[in-house]
């Protein structure tokens, strides 16, 4: 007999499939924990070079999460990946993975709400950038819902759940079971630019990386006393390195922008890594030197 993931509300999510759309660290992270808990997964990006290096990437962080016991033992469900956003269209479920970038993320959605069958929901895995924002550019605004899981997502357990005005009670219940499937626990917010989580993290990163900038202090003792007085498993700076400069630049022009608040406006030691390609462990080179690319 077939072997099938029936979640508590009774989905059979090997029958499920997800659409995930971008394919970079979090795009295979995403896919990474759905394959691994059985439910197959539509991935896509913008070329056939990026989805090659994610193929590799979710071969290696399956292998990683199945050594380190993050995922179950069991037969891991097929990855198709494509260049082509039609190919989404018999998803039960796309969760949109695409860079910080508010006018991108709208115009994936549009498309995406667009191609879908209606009763699909729609996942923003955004950082900042608000769900009632983005509502406003798909078809069915209570189909949305953001999600922001943490980065590796097969390590992190929880997962933040962002409700827009507009989502609707089932759509909420059905991402928490999507998520439950998928190993995952989650505490919900209501809307708000950054969310709970980057509203703390993000100033609080961009404020160390000031400190070092302005010599205050090296970007080992500004961790070290994060992680030795406060008791934070990862100092800010790793964090950072963690998350992709790249990324929290964006995150953090996002929260400055819409948000005016002066803490979030990225500081030049951050601009400058980012300008210099150091973008942080994706790319080797960050605030820390990882001597090889790891995702
Ligand atoms: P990334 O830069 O690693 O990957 C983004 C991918 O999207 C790239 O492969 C790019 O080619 C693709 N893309 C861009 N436009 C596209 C389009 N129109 N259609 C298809 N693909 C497209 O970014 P990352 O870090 O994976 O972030 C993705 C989202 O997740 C962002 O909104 C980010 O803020 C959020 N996020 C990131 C976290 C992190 O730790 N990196 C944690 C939680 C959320």
């Amino acid at each position: 007999a077939r072997r099938t993931v029936r979640s508590t509300m009774g989905t059979d999510y090997t029958a499920h499939r997800l659409a995930v759309i971008g394919a970079g660290v979090m795009g295979t992270n995403i896919s990474t924990l759905a394959l691994g808990h059985g439910v197959p997964v539509t991935l896509v990006d913008l070329d056939d070079a990026v989805l090659a290096q994610a193929r590799t990437t979710i071969r290696q962080k399956l292998r990683h999460a199945a050594l380190v016991g993050a995922l179950p033992d069991r037969p891991q469900a097929e990855l198709t990946t494509t260049t082509s956003l039609a190919d989404i269209a018999d998803a039960t479920s796309v969760v949109e993975a695409v860079v910080e970038i508010a006018e991108t993320k709208y115009k994936v959605l549009a498309e995406a709400s667009s191609l879908v069958r209606p009763g699909t929901t729609l996942i923003s895995n955004t950082s900042c950038i608000s769900i009632d924002e983005m509502a406003a550019h798909v078809a069915r605004p209570e189909e949305l819902v953001g999600t922001h899981f943490m980065n590796p997502s097969y390590m992190i357990k929880m997962v933040e759940v962002i409700r827009g005005s507009a989502t609707s009670d089932a759509v909420l219940a059905g991402v928490g079971d999507l998520l439950t499937v998928l190993g995952r626990q989650s505490l919900v917010i209501n809307d708000s630019t950054g969310f709970v989580i980057n509203r703390l993290l993000h100033p609080l990163i961009n404020t160390a990386a000031m400190l070092v900038q302005e010599g205050v202090a090296s970007v080992e003792v500004v961790d070290g006393l994060l992680e030795g007085c406060l008791g934070h498993a990862t100092g800010p700076l790793r964090t950072g390195d963690l998350i992709g400069l790249d990324n929290l630049v964006d995150s953090l022009q996002v929260l400055y922008e819409r948000r005016g608040d002066e803490s979030c406006k990225p500081c030049d030691l951050l601009l400058e890594k980012v300008r210099e390609g150091h973008h942080g462990r994706k790319t080797g080179r960050g605030f820390y030197d990882y001597g090889k690319v790891a995702s």
